[in-house]
């Protein structure tokens, strides 16, 4: 028989974050999906991250300073523009920013604490399905906006791995194409030729 957890993992997915709802997970759930997302390899154990939770009104009042800061970039927005910024913070019950810390170190490079991030969102999201929640990591633009981050929270030498949305989901996901495995692997067959 294949252990349950093996079909868990075949079968995950995301779920659109305009199908989250609440209830958000309870605060005895967080701390179990951050334990969890904090549970992963990571060179010289520097826990290069840290969690910033998005909950509650915090969440209107980032999407009002992302539709401020996007109409100080770009200039006069339509009303249906304006409307996506301020509600991208608040579609799902839950955001939990994953961010990269900075530790300099003389020997681990900076790109080992992008990977060990990397690595915590997505346990992150296992964990938040595992717990029976839907969840989706995504970034956007103003991951990429110095100003934006340190709005949401983020000192300058931060950087975000990403916004992973959390919440009650019911339904179905529909399949997204996925890669064909067999191509994704191979012997090694000596050194690369470009
Ligand atoms: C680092 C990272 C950033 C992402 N940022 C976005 C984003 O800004 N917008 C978006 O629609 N999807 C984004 N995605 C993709 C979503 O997570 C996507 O829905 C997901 O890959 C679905 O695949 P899954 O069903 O295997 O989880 C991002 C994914 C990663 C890994």
């Amino acid at each position: 028989m294949t252990p349950p957890v093996i079909d868990f993992l075949l079968t995950r997915k995301s779920a659109p974050i305009d199908a989250l709802s609440e209830p958000a997970p309870s605060d005895a759930q967080i701390e179990t999906m951050i334990r969890i997302a904090s549970r992963v390899p990571d060179h010289g154990r520097q826990a290069p991250w840290r969690f910033i939770l998005y909950r509650d009104d915090v969440r209107m009042e980032i999407g009002e300073k992302l539709a401020a800061l996007a109409e100080k970039l770009e200039g006069p927005l339509p009303e249906n523009r304006i409307a996506k910024e301020r509600a991208r913070f608040s579609r799902a019950p839950l955001v939990i920013g994953v961010v990269s810390v900075d530790r300099p170190h003389s020997v681990i490079p900076e790109w080992e604490r992008f990977l060990s991030g990397g690595a915590a969102a997505m346990n992150l999201l296992l964990a938040a399905n595992a717990l029976g929640f839907g969840a989706n990591w995504v970034s956007n633009w103003f991951s990429e906006n110095a100003e934006a981050r340190r709005m949401l929270g983020l000192r300058e030498t931060e950087r975000v791995i990403g916004f992973v949305h959390i919440g009650s989901f019911s339904g179905d996901i529909p399949e997204r194409p996925r890669p064909d495995v067999a191509a994704l692997y191979a012997d090694y067959s000596g050194p690369a030729d470009d």
